[in-house]
């Protein structure tokens, strides 16, 4: 797992606040992330200790962590999600910029079916407008021409190389991410569907207007900023 901003501390206040939220009987939607891998563990130990909950995971990792976890899974094409739990890159108000772990088309899927979506984050990923580059997922044979339409949208685009594997990060999805540069993005909506207008894009990660709730780990607890 990539190594991201803020304590451990921090993350697994925000995952534990999130994991509270859970009522019994319920469909969650399993974020990606060091930050919802806390979630996912939190939601664990309430399985072995009764909590009946079925989870939907975002990604390999994430099935994984919560099978691991011993939470019993079901597929998005099963069951919708009453409740997702995500990390975030970036937070600015209830916009995010998400796929700092390549998983943002599935992230995006779940979180935005479910009733409620939770973000959870330390206080590192908060700033006033977001700026952060944006991660694009893209078909493999589009990428050059993907990113000739984003240097025409103002972008800087940049292939995202593996690490431990020569080449580019192939997703969970077999394609290709370009993170974006953009500087600072005034009005995520119009850029968000400017991305989602390019062929080839599979996904991009701005999340735009879908988070209900914001957990953010502190030093000495957590901040939860609801709409
Ligand atoms: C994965 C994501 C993650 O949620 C995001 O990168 C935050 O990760 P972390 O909690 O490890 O900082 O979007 O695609």
């Amino acid at each position: 797992m990539k190594r991201t901003g803020g304590t451990d501390e921090q993350k697994r206040r925000a995952g534990e606040s999130a994991a509270d939220a859970v009522d019994d009987g319920t469909v969650v939607g399993l974020g990606t992330g060091s930050t919802a891998a806390t979630a996912i563990r939190e939601l664990g130990r309430r399985v072995d200790s009764g909590l009946d909950i079925r989870g939907i995971p975002t990604s390999y990792e994430s099935r994984q962590a919560a099978r691991e976890a011993g939470i019993p899974l079901v597929s998005l094409a099963e069951a919708t999600p009453d409740i997702a739990i995500d990390g975030a890159d970036q937070v600015a108000g209830f916009d995010l910029i998400k796929g700092g772990g390549a998983a943002h088309a599935r992230e995006k899927l779940v979180d935005a079916a479910a009733d409620r979506f939770l973000v959870v984050a330390d206080g590192t990923k908060l700033a006033a407008t977001l700026d952060a580059p944006v991660p694009i997922e893209v078909l493999p044979d589009a990428e050059p021409v993907v990113s000739a339409d984003l240097e025409t949208l103002g972008g800087s685009p940049t292939l995202r190389d593996a690490e431990r594997k020569d080449g580019p990060v192939v997703t969970d999805n077999g394609n290709l991410v370009v993170d974006c540069e953009f500087g600072a993005i005034a009005d995520p909506a119009a850029l968000a569907a400017d991305l989602a207008g390019i062929p080839g894009v599979v996904e991009h990660g701005l999340f735009v207007d879908l988070a209900d709730e914001i957990h953010v780990g502190t030093e000495t607890g957590v901040d939860v900023t609801e709409r």
